[in-house]
């Protein structure tokens, strides 16, 4: 099975889960950063990772998960925020992913908070209004960390794309 990682990330925390997935994937694998990334079409399943902006994919991921609707593999969505975790405003933007790579078959979506540098909090705080997200940005701090990667290894097995390690044990991601 031919696979391959691709990721945006402005300030790192979404390559971290490209590279903790690319590491946990047998077999046939690339990895690459969304501005260098083949098309989709070469491949068996792309996992796919983004950052939120305005609420949804960013401009780039969005372009790539169009392709990867055209496409029509299996899909796998990750994706970091700044908003808090299992939060609506979370879901409504993994749920925008979800209608940009409509006709893919998505296997599996894992998403997390990510560190907002101290500049965006900025940048954001002075905005009027201020964004959704903005309340949820300081609980982000130290995001992705080890139990992010815990349930990140959780979804890589539900979604069959590796075997479910035993006993997997909360704290043993780094
Ligand atoms: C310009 C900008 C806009 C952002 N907009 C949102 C947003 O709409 N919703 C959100 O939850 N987080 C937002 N964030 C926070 C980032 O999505 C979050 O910090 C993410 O982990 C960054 O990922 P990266 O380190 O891979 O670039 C924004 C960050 C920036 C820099």
């Amino acid at each position: 099975m031919k696979q391959l990682v691709v990721y945006s990330s402005r300030s790192g925390n979404t390559k971290k889960l490209a590279e903790f997935i690319f590491s946990r994937l047998d077999g046939d694998k690339e990895i690459k950063s969304v501005d260098k990334a083949p098309d989709p079409a070469g491949y068996d399943m792309v996992a796919v990772g983004f950052w939120f902006k305005a609420g949804q994919p960013d401009p780039d991921s969005q372009k790539y998960l169009k392709k990867c609707a055209a496409a029509g593999g299996k899909l796998f969505l990750f994706a970091t925020h700044g908003s808090a975790a299992n939060s609506d405003y979370a879901a409504i933007g993994m749920n925008r992913a979800r209608e940009l790579a409509a006709g893919a078959q998505i296997v599996g979506c894992f998403d997390c908070p990510g560190e907002v540098s101290a500049k965006t909090l900025e940048n954001a705080a002075n905005k009027d209004p201020q964004p959704v997200w903005l309340k949820d940005a300081p609980a982000a701090k130290g995001h992705p960390n080890s139990d992010d990667f815990y349930k990140l290894a959780e979804a890589l097995a539900e979604a069959g794309l590796v075997e479910k390690r035993q006993p997997p044990e909360k704290g043993m991601f780094v």
